[in-house]
């Protein structure tokens, strides 16, 4: 399965199999799906200790209230089970189910015992519930749990020590109580970053503006709407190490924001025949940061860059506009898909010795993978 380059096999309980077929998760994997424990057909009747010493983690997801309870109590009646009780790896257990068997005490008290033993989690969110229902109970987000992953794989923690700030997410500028000028930003990448920096030992504080993505487990996240909230937000959390602003600030907001809905027809601000709003700058965040005194300056400062045309040339000016070390060029043109998606294609630019603006284009990915390669290069700097 494409996941960071990883070989995944994926063994299949006959309770997940009347949800998704084994060919589904075949064709995805590029491997054989396990479900029997002892196969007549099959010439390898020892597949449990085979999966589980050649797996260097094993994911339980979904993992239901059945088999949380069967894995406290050490039950081995299937080829899951089996595998999970012979395995000396490291074990990560997503459970996804109703609120009220996530809430019984009887799930929570298996949870304790698994804990105890080691076994990590990435606990449900809240939401819409397959049985129709809402509450927790929620399978985590797939981008939360391929960084737990490898916060759970890679043991090696470089950025211990170090603080991060990483803002994501647009700014909402209102008008009046029900509109507001905003962009297309998720958080998503913004989000990726704050895990990978969390993966790698960092102490981070997010400030997102308003998305659909839940604040990820065990980061501090400051939600703010406006950008200069989201600046008050930045400065409060200093000092820091290092600052990523990848947030889509809005440059903008409207001078005056109307306590009432504005009406067609009596609008003071929006002019009938021309319809036009005032507006004023927004404070620049990055911009603010590069400025600080060195003793409250982020030691290392990176920005996105979103462009729509001459990309590197644009970016690159305003690395020196801004005044920060790093900038991250990112194509938003409508025909890149980057808004919104999983992926991203990025250029990473600095200035070297000599002062001239040197770039390095990354290769087309995740953008877990875009985190993980900016903050790798973050530690590589930083830790000396
Ligand atoms: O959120 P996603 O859907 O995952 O999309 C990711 C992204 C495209 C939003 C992200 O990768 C990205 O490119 N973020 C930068 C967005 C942006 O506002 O770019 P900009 O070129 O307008 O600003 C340049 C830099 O100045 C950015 O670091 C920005 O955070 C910062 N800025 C801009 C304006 C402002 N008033 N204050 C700022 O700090």
């Amino acid at each position: 399965m494409s996941l960071n380059g990883a070989q995944v096999r994926c063994i299949l309980t006959r309770a997940g199999a009347q949800f998704i077929t084994p060919l589904t998760l075949s064709s995805l994997s590029g491997e054989k799906v396990y479900s029997e424990l002892f196969s007549h057909t099959d010439k390898n009747y020892m597949d449990h200790i085979r999966l589980s010493r050649e797996a260097d983690l094993i994911v339980v997801a979904p993992a239901s209230a059945d088999i949380l309870a069967r894995m406290a109590s050490g039950i081995a009646d299937d080829l899951a089970t089996t595998t999970l009780l012979a395995s000396n790896k490291p074990i990560l257990v997503v459970p996804a189910m109703n609120t009220l068997m996530w809430n019984n005490p009887a799930t929570q008290r298996n949870i304790n015992l698994l804990k105890n033993d080691s076994i990590h989690f990435v606990d449900p969110e809240e939401g819409n519930l397959a049985c129709g229902e809402i509450g927790s109970g929620r399978m985590a987000n797939i981008q939360e749990i391929v960084l737990k992953i490898n916060s759970v794989l890679y043991k090696e923690k470089p950025l211990n020590g170090f603080k991060g700030l990483i803002t994501s997410g647009p700014t909402q500028e209102p008008l009046d109580p029900v509109r507001f000028i905003s962009n297309h930003s998720s958080g998503k990448q913004g989000h990726a970053l704050a895990l990978a920096a969390a993966a790698l030992g960092a102490d981070v504080t997010l400030v997102s503006g308003p998305t659909s993505l839940i604040n990820p487990q065990g980061i501090e996240t400051i939600n703010i709407k406006t950008a200069e909230e989201m600046l008050n937000a930045c400065i409060h959390s200093l000092p820091v190490d290092f600052a990523i602003c990848c947030a889509a600030v809005s440059d903008w907001r409207p001078i005056k924001i109307q306590d009432q809905k504005i009406k067609k027809q009596s609008s003071k601000i929006l002019d009938k025949s021309k319809t036009t709003i005032e507006i004023t700058e927004n404070p620049d965040i990055l911009k603010s940061l590069a400025q600080l005194s060195p003793d409250k300056r982020p030691k290392l400062l990176v920005g996105f860059a979103a462009e729509t045309e001459n990309i590197l040339e644009h970016a690159g000016q305003k690395l020196i506009d801004k005044g920060c070390d790093w900038i991250i060029a990112n194509n938003v043109s409508l025909d890149s898909d980057t808004f919104g998606n999983d992926n991203n294609q990025v250029t990473f630019i600095e200035l070297n010795s000599s002062g001239e603006l040197e770039h390095e284009e990354w290769p087309k990915s995740s953008k877990n993978v875009v985190a993980q390669l900016l903050l790798k290069k973050i530690s590589q700097t930083l830790v000396i």
